[in-house]
């Protein structure tokens, strides 16, 4: 079996946040991320799927530790992450690096491209001589589709899209294992959505990198993933490969949200039985007990209130935490597909 680079156990990150008024405090914990695992693998692109709020910035924060954990266990080529020194993470974020949501945002207008991707090189290799980082700047620059000529321009002289490929090149120039893209193309026109998905795919073959795309969207993951991670409410829901994920989804939140992605054909988009996800996703700050998911599934019985379900291993690798996945998928308890036990 093979290694991952990346184990996540038990995570979980809880927010203090006071709700009251003038001076009455009324503090509440959001567990925004709650005992979260995974794993990923060398050359694997882990997607994560989940509605806005469900934890997933805070999770890629956690796992490179710009936000604190309260518990469980992040390791990295088989060392803890979790509790080094600030010194001592400077080593791995090298290894590690962050793409933004918002290009421009996180880009500062101050300085150019060229100043701007070397920032990193500067930091992590000091000795490195002025050709030197030039060189590889514009090498980086090249690999992520920018002309090299454009070392001297400044961010507002760039697109969107140009944006975004100034911040992979940004991440990429120090030779990272594993990229956590980080909603990359959420801010993007559609249009421009699908070169820039394209190009972190070429570049992970290319470069053999890990890397975790997270986007509120299953239709945006399909294409990169080789596994994808559905949360809800700082939880994992499923966690399967691509095929299973998207022919055979066994989370009932899983299914919604493939039912909720549009068919760009209208016949069959209005055809279609939509049972898309109804209701908002309850407030973090007073989550169900039992089934974070059970305020809004189809499926939910009472027994869905008195347990949280445990994320469940499958025979084939894949997860899922939910107690009634076999009959929703139409299985019986040992596993067969419920048409062959009737005829069989
Ligand atoms: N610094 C913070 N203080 C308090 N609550 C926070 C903070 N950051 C995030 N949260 C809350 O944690 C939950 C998860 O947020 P986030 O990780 O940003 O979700 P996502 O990236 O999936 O949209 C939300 O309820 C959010 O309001
Ligand atoms: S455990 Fe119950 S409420 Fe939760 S997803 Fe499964 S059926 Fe629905
Ligand atoms: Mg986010």
């Amino acid at each position: 079996m093979r290694t991952p680079v990346l184990e996540v156990r038990d995570l979980s990150v809880h927010f203090r946040v006071d709700t009251g008024r003038l001076f009455r405090h009324d503090y509440h914990t959001i567990r925004a991320v709650d005992q979260v695992s995974f794993d990923v693998h060398s050359a694997e692109t882990l997607g994560i799927v989940g509605e806005s709020g469900c934890g997933k910035s805070t999770l890629a924060r956690a796992i490179l530790g710009l936000v604190r954990a309260h518990g469980g266990s992040v390791q990295w080529l088989g060392k803890e992450l979790l509790g080094l020194s600030e010194e001592e993470m400077r080593g791995k974020r090298r290894e590690i690096q962050l793409i933004f949501q918002d290009p421009s945002g996180s880009l500062d207008p101050r300085m150019t491209v060229g100043q701007i991707v070397a920032e990193p090189l500067r930091t992590f290799y000091p000795s490195m001589s002025k050709l030197q980082v030039r060189e590889r700047v514009q090498g980086i620059m090249q690999l992520v589709g920018l002309s090299p000529q454009q070392i001297n321009r400044y961010p507002h002289e760039f697109s969107g899209g140009q944006c975004q490929r100034i911040g992979i090149a940004r991440a990429l120039v120090v030779n990272p294992r594993l990229v956590v893209c980080d909603e990359p193309v959420s801010a993007l026109d559609v249009s421009i959505q699908a070169q820039i998905v394209n190009l972190l795919k070429d570049l992970q073959k290319k470069l053999q990198l890990s890397l975790i795309f997270i986007a509120h969207d299953l239709s945006v993951v399909r294409h990169v993933s080789d596994r994808v991670m559905v949360m809800y409410l700082g939880r994992v829901m499923e966690v399967a490969d691509r095929d299973s994920i998207y022919l055979k989804p066994r989370h009932p939140y899983t299914r919604a949200l493939i039912e909720s992605v549009p068919i760009p054909d209208p016949v069959k988009e209005r055809d279609r039985a939509r049972r898309s996800l109804e209701g908002d996703m309850p407030s973090p700050l007073n989550p169900p007990t039992g089934c974070v998911f059970r305020t809004r599934c189809p499926h939910a019985i009472d027994e869905c209130a008195r347990e949280v379900p445990a994320l469940e291993t499958l025979d084939n690798g894949n997860q899922v935490a939910c107690i009634r996945h076999r009959e929703i998928v139409g299985e019986t308890g040992d596993g067969r597909r419920e048409t062959e036990a009737g005829s069989g």
